[in-house]
């Protein structure tokens, strides 16, 4: 309850009275970062595990795997294919494509600030970045590949990988494994971390001119009416606006409603039977949208994902882990209605008890929006207007 006291006082125009007295220091496990200074404020330090430490030449080798188009079955998807750098690191399509043009049933995420997460994934199916990421090449949908062999065949032989594993891990040759090139990857996900939002200077700095009157009024609502603030969290001294936890809020569960318990069912059989919940989930849309409880088997968990992070959420459309929801608005609405999209629909029996119809007024909802698109890190945001003779990308 301290928290919320604090975040009401702060909302209330006194901001920087919680966050600016211990405003957060760069860890000393920072990550080298290449963008503006100060990129972590109103972020804690980077979680980084003991096994898999930060260095800059193993950020580089990430970075190059990670765009490394190779590594796909018929050699156009990376995982920047789906996680594209100038799509702040999503790819803006409602689902994913993968190889052959072949689409799975989920909305990618950004992986900026992915490292915070508790776990990864919609429905946090792998704990780390580690894990995740030798998903996605061996994916049917997704690179493709039949086997992580291709991989390490590539890193074994190509001049410039062995050198690059030779000085980072210091292995060659079959001691050569996906664990390396997982671990690579991973480090450079960790160095995509962005806080100083406008919001962030706001809260954490004290700075009353780096929201818009209507953003501090959305704030408010955040806080207050909206109730965003009791999943979407936000903490004394840093906000990665996410609780870690798993809440059914109306999305996608409905096309599977009448047919829960059979599906349930056949879920855990094929389950038991040794069936991939990575492939399952991804490549049928039913499975999908099970949600957490493909991961824990737990009826409470029907239909329940990921509370992902808000921030550069302005960037990030369209919205939800099928991608249903095409703008903010659109998402406000949706809360507004008490989890039901469209307004007539009916509320699913496994709705997070978090979750009522809110009421707002067109007005209120505008404001939500206006203070979600404060949350853009400064690396982040496009020029406002292009220069004469310049085209927006
Ligand atoms: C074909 C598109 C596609 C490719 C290729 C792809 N991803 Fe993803 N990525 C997705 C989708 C879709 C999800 C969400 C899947 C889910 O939650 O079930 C996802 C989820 C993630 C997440 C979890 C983020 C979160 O918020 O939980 C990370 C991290 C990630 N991908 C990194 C990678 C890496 C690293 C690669 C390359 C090895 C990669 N992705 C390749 C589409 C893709
Ligand atoms: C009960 C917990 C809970 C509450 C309360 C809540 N959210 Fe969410 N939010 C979630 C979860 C879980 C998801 C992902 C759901 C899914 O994809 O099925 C989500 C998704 C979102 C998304 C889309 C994110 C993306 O990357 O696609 C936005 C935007 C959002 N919430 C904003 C808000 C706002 C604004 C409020 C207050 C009006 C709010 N949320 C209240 C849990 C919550």
């Amino acid at each position: 309850m301290r928290h919320f006291l604090l975040l009401a006082l702060s909302a209330a125009g006194f901001a920087g009275a919680a966050g600016a007295v211990d405003s957060p220091q760069p860890p000393a496990t920072a990550p080298v970062s290449t963008h503006s200074a100060n990129p972590l404020l109103g972020l804690p330090p980077v979680p980084v595990p003991a096994n898999n430490p930060q260095s800059q030449a193993k950020i580089a080798l990430g970075d190059k795997l990670f765009h490394d188009k190779r590594f796909s079955i018929d050699g156009t998807i990376s995982c920047a294919s789906c996680h594209d750098d100038d799509k702040a690191f999503t790819d803006n399509l409602p689902v994913s494509v993968g190889h052959h043009g072949l689409t799975g049933t989920r909305n990618a995420p950004t992986v900026i600030n992915a490292a915070f997460y508790k776990f990864q994934f919609w429905d946090g199916r792998e704990p780390d970045l580690e894990g995740q990421s030798k998903g996605p090449f061996i994916n049917p949908v997704e690179a493709g590949l039949p086997s992580h062999q291709p991989i390490l065949d590539i890193v074994r032989s190509d001049p410039d990988y062995k050198a690059a594993f030779q000085d980072v891990f210091n292995v060659a040759d079959a001691k050569l494994t996906m664990e390396h090139v997982a671990k690579a990857i991973a480090s450079f996900e960790r160095s995509i971390v962005a806080g100083n939002s406008a919001f962030d200077r706001f809260y954490f700095k004290g700075d009353q001119t780096a929201l818009s009157e209507q953003q501090k009024r959305g704030f408010q609502l955040f806080l207050g009416q909206g109730r965003c603030v009791s999943c979407h969290v936000i903490e004394q001294d840093q906000a990665l606006f996410t609780d870690n936890r798993f809440h059914n809020i109306g999305v996608g569960i409905n096309a599977i409603q009448a047919d829960v318990p059979r599906l349930a069912f056949a879920f855990l059989e094929a389950k038991n039977k040794g069936g991939d919940v990575d492939q399952m989930v991804l490549t049928d849309k039913k499975s999908s949208e099970l949600g957490r409880f493909a991961v824990t088997d737990g009826i409470s968990e029907m239909g329940a994902f990921k509370t992902p992070t808000l921030r550069n959420i302005a960037l990030t459309a369209p919205y939800m882990h099928d991608g249903s929801l095409k703008t903010l608005k659109e998402v406000i609405i949706h809360y507004s209605n008490g989890g039901v999209t469209p307004a007539t629909a009916p509320v699913n029996p496994y709705l997070s008890g978090g979750i009522r119809p809110l009421n707002l007024l067109d007005s209120q909802i505008d404001d939500l929006v206006a203070f979600l698109e404060s949350l853009t890190s400064q690396q982040y945001l496009k020029p406002t207007a292009a220069k004469p003779g310049e085209s927006h990308e």
